[in-house]
């Protein structure tokens, strides 16, 4: 089955074509981060408006990347949410009238089970059950994976995400948008041990996370030196950047520990924007050598948003017999409990 996906959840534009046989075969991404530098932000409106700017060339690009034409397609699958909703319009409204005319099957695929699966898009994919953290601007939860579209959410963040909070604090410490990313190079030329920042909940039982109080430390340390007199040089902002990293890695790393030891599971995948953190990485790959499980990860353009995890998604649920009605579903909250693993449809024939 030959599946054409988009994402456009956010601020990027996404279009992949994915095969059931030879695996993805294109995929093509448009970021609108230097549209939204300006404001420090994603601006809603003005992403809706390039996706529709974006959208229809970038669905060429691909099929051409591909060498197929749109004759070869079996289905279409876009993102239907969460995310935000007039950027997730341009995308459904365009998935489902495409497949309409074409008379094709289509799908909505929820953007996190998208991000979940990423890993799958890989040449030696991890085997069911897994252990899955997702770390994204928008989210941030651990789950236990046992196959499409069975997952037991163990835990999440009562506030802001991993990624939010690595936005923020770079937004409070003046670095360019985005953020995380930023505060990530910076991190490198600074020592992790100079300030101590808070792990938040780890001296609680459970699997929830909370990264609101550790911005708001690293805000009220940054105004502290100043009024101390100590002049934020960029060794102070390093070190500054490192420490906050420092325990947001630590405080992920032990949740994943506990989460694989709550459910005897000896695989953990990782997956969304901050799984690209370098340090991130490091610690749990140690971790892993050290007390025997396994981490994978998608490969880093597949840890940021793309259409590739949603091409994934929906060509699985497709080639369950699953497929939407004709109504263009476009949802920006969608919990991921509510999914249900495709009940296998039997297509008999005499
Ligand atoms: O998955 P994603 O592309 O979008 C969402 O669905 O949210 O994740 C983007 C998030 C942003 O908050 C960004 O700052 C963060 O991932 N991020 C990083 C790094 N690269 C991206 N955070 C820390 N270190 C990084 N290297
Ligand atoms: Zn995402």
């Amino acid at each position: 089955m030959l599946v054409l996906a988009i994402e456009t959840s956010c601020d990027e534009t996404a279009v992949a074509v994915y095969d059931s046989q030879r695996g993805l075969v294109a995929h093509r991404l448009y970021s609108q981060v230097a549209l939204h530098a300006a404001f420090g932000g994603v601006v809603p409106e003005l992403a809706s408006r390039d996706h529709v700017r974006k959208l229809l060339p970038l669905m060429e690009a691909a099929l051409a990347d591909a060498g197929l034409t749109q004759d070869q397609l079996d289905g279409v699958a876009y993102t239907a949410g969460p995310g935000l909703i007039g950027a997730l319009l341009v995308g459904a409204a365009v998935a489902r009238s495409y497949a309409f005319a074409r008379g094709l099957p289509a799908v909505g695929v929820h953007h996190l089970e998208g991000h979940l699966l990423a890993p799958m898009l890989e040449a030696d994919p991890p085997l069911y059950p897994f252990v899955a953290l997702l770390v994204s601007g928008g989210h941030t939860l651990l789950a236990q994976v046992e196959g499409l579209g069975r997952y037991q959410i163990l835990g999440s963040t009562l506030d802001d995400a991993a990624g939010e909070a690595f936005d923020k604090t770079a937004k409070a410490m003046g670095l360019p948008y985005p953020g995380g990313p930023a505060l990530a190079v910076l991190a490198e030329s600074g020592r992790s041990d100079r300030f101590d920042f808070p792990r938040p909940m780890l001296d609680r039982p459970g699997l929830d996370f909370s990264f609101s109080g550790l911005k708001t430390a690293v805000v009220t340390t940054l105004r502290q030196l100043q009024q101390g007199g100590i002049i934020l040089d960029e060794q102070t902002r390093a070190d500054v950047a490192s420490s906050f990293q420092q325990a947001v890695v630590e405080t992920l790393a032990a949740k994943c520990v506990r989460a694989l030891k709550q459910t005897g599971t000896r695989t953990l995948v990782v997956a969304g924007g901050v799984g690209a953190n370098r340090v991130l990485r490091a610690r749990l790959t140690a971790m892993g050598t050290q007390l025997g499980f396994t981490v994978r990860y998608p490969r880093p353009e597949f840890c940021t948003d793309n259409a590739a995890m949603i091409a994934y998604v929906g060509c699985q649920r497709l080639m369950a017999g699953e497929q939407d009605d004709l109504s263009i579903r476009a949802v920006a909250r969608w919990p991921m409990d509510s999914l249900k693993a495709p009940e296998m449809k039997i297509v008999s024939s005499i």
